[in-house]
């Protein structure tokens, strides 16, 4: 058993805490053939990802969902999925799917024992804060943000020092370490009414300077940020999408708030991805529509928004696309891999993220 202990650290002291492996144990690796039942029981799944991935690719896909849809169930486990997760985790084996304020809401209610995290490590994170007795798996632990490793919460701390009395809102793209020395956290959906909600003229919302500057420009405040960005939206660029406009000044242009003012300028609508996919939905069939944001959002929402021609300049996440089905096959296995936050760090961070998702109407 001892091969099995974890070290974990709680408040300075060193304890051994039993691995969820441990706790939960192993199942044996079942025969990933694709054989007629998983054949027929696929078929639907496959019906709703047929346009993004070949049938010919099937067969290799297939026997994973059908074991991860069996195992989820045997564990007790359910898969929260960000709308950046590709196709095949999106539409065939994820239990609930939304942006990153949705998930949140989403961890707090969740009844299984087993939350198995579809998405990056903060996402992960942020669930096992509002979870704090649940086993949070994320199939891939190096799974990261170039937001959320911008800042640390040692940065925070200076930041507070230097403007003492100013806010600080910190996008929930940041580790717990991050969260538990800010005000309260924000996602890319009521960042503006987050920034709002203080009396203070001036606010602190860090890490995304983009978001930041794309918020300022909807309040009076006067909002402070941080030089973090997001890997994925910074390159787009206002000269592209123009082009596109040029092309067919008919078409709609959607982007993600992490993208630079210039682009968001250009942009007829800006919103998370959960707000891109409500926009995208009230299109007229025969719209057109350019999705500014990470590839698989627009396979994923295609299938909702029928009849709407999707335009991708797009590009790839990849931390998100670290997440794979063989990885999450294994995390139900082998009960890998889990996350942990240090109780006295979690229980600051979690009064952050609460106050976020209490927030009633965001
Ligand atoms: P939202 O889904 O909250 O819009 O966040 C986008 C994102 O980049 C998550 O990593
Ligand atoms: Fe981070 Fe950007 Fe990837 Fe989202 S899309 S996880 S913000 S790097």
């Amino acid at each position: 058993m001892s091969a099995n202990l974890e070290h974990g650290h709680n408040e300075g002291s060193v304890i051994q805490r039993l691995t969820a492996a441990d706790r939960f144990g192993v199942l044996p690796k079942p025969d990933l053939t694709y054989t007629p039942e998983i054949e027929r029981v696929t078929a639907p799944l496959y019906e709703k990802v047929k346009h993004h991935i070949p049938a010919i690719e099937w067969p290799v896909h297939a026997p994973y969902v059908y074991w991860i849809n069996k195992l989820k169930k045997k564990r007790d486990a359910v898969i929260l999925a960000h709308n950046y997760q590709t196709p095949e985790i999106y539409h065939c084996v994820s239990d609930f799917r939304g942006d990153s304020l949705q998930l949140a809401r989403e961890a707090e209610k969740v009844e299984q024992e087993i939350i198995i995290q579809c998405g990056v490590h903060f996402m992960a994170e942020t669930s096992k804060l509002l979870n704090e007795k649940k086993t949070v798996l994320i199939p891939d632990m190096r799974a990261g943000c170039s937001l959320a490793e911008s800042i640390t919460g040692a940065d925070v701390r200076l930041l507070r020092e230097r403007y003492p009395g100013v806010p600080i809102v910190t996008y929930v793209n940041t580790s717990a370490d991050v969260k538990a020395e800010s005000d309260i956290c924000c996602t890319s959906s009521n960042a503006v009414r987050i920034v709002e909600s203080f009396e203070s003229d001036t606010v602190l919302l860090i890490p995304d300077e983009f978001l930041a500057q794309n918020v300022a420009k909807q309040t009076s405040k006067k909002i402070l940020t941080w030089k973090g960005h997001c890997e994925v939206h910074e390159r787009f660029t206002a000269e592209e999408l123009l082009a596109y406009r040029e092309a067919d000044p008919e078409i709609q242009i959607i982007a993600h708030p992490e993208c630079p003012p210039s682009v968001v300028e250009v942009a007829d609508y800006t919103g998370s991805t959960a707000g891109m996919i409500e926009y995208a939905r009230g299109r007229k069939p025969g719209a057109k529509v350019l999705l500014v944001t990470e590839c698989s959002m627009a396979s994923n929402i295609e299938k909702e928004a029928k009849g709407v021609e999707f335009i991708k300049p797009c590009n790839l996440c990849p931390h998100m696309k670290r997440i794979t089905l063989p990885k999450i096959l294994d995390s139900l296995l082998y009960m890998r891999e889990e996350v942990h936050v240090d109780p006295t760090m979690a229980a600051r961070a979690r009064q952050a993220v609460e106050r976020m998702v209490n927030l009633k109407a965001n």
